[in-house]
């Protein structure tokens, strides 16, 4: 109960400054769960029972169940005496998944369905983490600490996985090796057999085909709430009511959760069943430590938490003699209130101030609705930008909500407005797709290099950024620049292009520094060139 309470302080206390693209990119996917610009994850596990196999609903099985799964087998590779293996994604190869210790499709599927949340500032291996944090706090369980910045291996890892043959000196020997004591063992794998079972069809040795009409997946669950993340697991365990194929079935060699649970006289789990909010926390604790577990050398970043206020989606577009605005802000812990007034000021490079109100565009929930965010649009329909002066330009963010001033402490919420998209982008032909960007460039902090950022994956599906060069004005051809704006326009013509690629723009300045826009734009934004 402690534990909990203290996460929650955390929660609020420590935050990191806005803009980090990185961290903006994994709080968003940790807390914006549901409602208003929420991410994938929370919808794949509502209700928790969930579960689709190539498109047709099963029962008796569940997301949930094989996510988590998918976590430990990820981890259980880890050496701590020499730091290889853990969690970074190596399980996506076949090398890994023909292995007897990783038998079933679980290891496909969650994959599958993570593989969406993965970009280039979120790894495979931190997807694999999110998904199971988001699912456990969905479906009963704690709220568990986040990091991220795990690296996605280039290769399978040696093998390691328990398997449920072995004895218990084995199984033993293989937490240590995965840096886990014998009473962290029993705390972990009752913590991961809350959820789930084992099934017929990929341990037909140890259940048999159920034939029941309300689990058609045929999964002999652990307890009597395989889609809820609790304690009955220890419960059913010590009053002698579970019905664990690995604590009661036929065959007793495969009995290895009975051996695991009885293997310090049964202290853990009468400790577990007697106390709700110690199993919790005991399990919120083990699970962050596995989720934690990466190849030495990987370097985690601190602990996510939502940001009180957060910039989102902030777009600067050119368009001749306009500089667009647009965007929305998120207010963490925050409902919905009709004569709460919010406002947007901006400052200019002139020193100038503005200001304008903000409209309510949303809600958001996380944490099975225990959280909640406020979501107000710097546009509107009838005012669709902000349209600014590109001289004076902006400098920086800052909201006002009932009259407190929100600006991360004077600092404001940095804008930059070096390089952005030109409205005179277009395309010139559809079939195939073809046209030319144009990126417009400030004066006065002209970079060495200016280049498309095209998101891509490689030969082992990480995902990497592909740049492309943009030409400076000097080598273009046929574009008329007005000498009195502040920006020149560097363009680039796609030959071939993807209808649908998003792209961002990348900026080497003269020291070598490397430097991304947020905004993202495809072709298919832009109009026909006019001929
Ligand atoms: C000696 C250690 C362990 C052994 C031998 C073991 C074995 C198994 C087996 C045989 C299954 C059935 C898989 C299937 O039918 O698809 C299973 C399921 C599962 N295991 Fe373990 N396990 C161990 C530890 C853990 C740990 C530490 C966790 C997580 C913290 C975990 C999480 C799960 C989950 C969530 C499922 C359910 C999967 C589903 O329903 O799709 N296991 N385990
Ligand atoms: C773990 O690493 C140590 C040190 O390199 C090595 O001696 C040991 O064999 C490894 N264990 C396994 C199971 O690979
Ligand atoms: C299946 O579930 C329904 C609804 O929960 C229940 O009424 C029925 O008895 C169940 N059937 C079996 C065979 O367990
Ligand atoms: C019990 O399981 C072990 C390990 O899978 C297997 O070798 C053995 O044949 C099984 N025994 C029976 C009676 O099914
Ligand atoms: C531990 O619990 C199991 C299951 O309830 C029981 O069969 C076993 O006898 C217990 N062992 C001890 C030492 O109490
Ligand atoms: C959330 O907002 C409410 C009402 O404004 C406030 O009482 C509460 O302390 C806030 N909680 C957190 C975690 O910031
Ligand atoms: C050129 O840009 C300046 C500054 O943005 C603007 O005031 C002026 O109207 C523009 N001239 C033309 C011909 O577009």
């Amino acid at each position: 109960m402690l534990r909990l309470q203290l996460f929650t302080y955390l929660l609020i206390v420590s935050a990191y400054k806005w803009p980090s693209p990185q961290l903006d990119a994994l709080e968003a996917v940790r807390f914006d769960q549901n409602g208003h610009n929420a991410g994938q994850i929370a919808g794949f596990v509502q209700p928790c029972s969930k579960f689709f196999l190539g498109g047709i609903e099963r029962t008796g099985r569940s997301n949930v169940g094989d996510w988590l799964r998918t976590a430990f087998h990820e981890m259980a590779t880890y050496n701590i005496s020499d730091g290889t293996g853990g969690m970074d994604a190596s399980i996506r190869f076949a090398e890994e998944q023909v292995r007897p210790e990783n038998a079933g499709d679980a290891f496909p599927n969650t994959i599958g369905l993570l593989f969406g949340v993965t970009n280039r500032y979120v790894s495979m291996a931190d997807s694999l983490v999110l998904g199971p944090i988001i699912a456990i706090e969905n479906c009963g369980g704690p709220e568990i600490e986040f990091h991220g910045g795990r690296v996605d291996a280039d290769k399978a890892n040696k093998p390691g996985v328990p398997q449920p043959g072995q004895d218990l000196k084995a199984h033993i020997a293989s937490f240590a090796r995965q840096g886990f004591s014998q009473t962290e063992m029993i705390s972990l794998v009752a913590c991961g057999h809350t959820f789930g079972g084992v099934q017929h069809e990929t341990f037909p040795n140890i259940v048999p085909e159920l034939n029941d009409p309300n689990n058609t997946a045929s999964v002999a669950h652990f307890d009597s709430t395989f889609a809820k993340f609790d304690n009955t697991i220890a419960v059913e365990y010590v009053s002698g009511t579970i019905k664990d194929p690995m604590v009661v079935g036929f065959n007793d060699t495969t009995n290895s959760d009975r051996r695991i649970f009885g293997s310090d006289g049964n202290a853990t789990m009468r400790a577990f069943a007697k106390s709700p909010e110690h199993f919790q926390s005991t399990c919120a604790d083990m699970l962050a430590r596995m989720f934690d577990t990466v190849p030495r050398g990987v370097q985690l970043t601190h602990s996510i938490t939502p940001l009180p206020v957060k910039p989102h989606n902030i777009q600067l577009t050119l368009d001749a003699n306009t500089l667009r605005l647009s965007g929305e802000v998120r207010f963490w812990n925050m409902t919905e209130n009709t004569k709460r007034k919010v406002l947007l000021r901006w400052d200019d490079h002139a020193g100038g101030m503005h200001h304008t109100t903000l409209g309510f565009a949303g809600l958001s929930t996380a944490v099975a609705g225990r959280y909640s965010a406020a979501w107000y649009s710097f546009n509107t329909p009838e005012t669709p930008f902000q349209a600014l002066d590109p001289t004076a330009g902006i400098t920086r963010l800052r909201f006002v909500v009932d009259g407190r001033t929100e600006d991360q402490h004077g600092v404001g919420f940095a804008v930059q407005d070096n390089v952005v998209f030109s409205t005179s982008s277009c395309a010139t032909t559809q079939n195939p797709f073809a046209g030319h960007l144009d990126v417009a460039v400030r004066n006065e902090r002209q970079p060495k290099r200016v280049y498309l950022e095209q998101e891509t994956v490689d030969s082992v599906q990480r995902i990497t950024i592909q740049e492309t060069d943009i030409s400076s004005p000097a080598h273009r051809h046929g574009a008329s620049a007005n000498a009195s704006s502040p920006y020149s326009i560097w363009s680039i013509d796609l030959v071939d292009a993807q209808k649908f690629v998003a792209y961002t723009i990348g900026l080497e300045l003269e020291d070598g520094k490397k430097f991304s826009t947020n905004d993202q734009h495809r072709l298919v934004d832009f109009p026909l060139c006019a001929t």
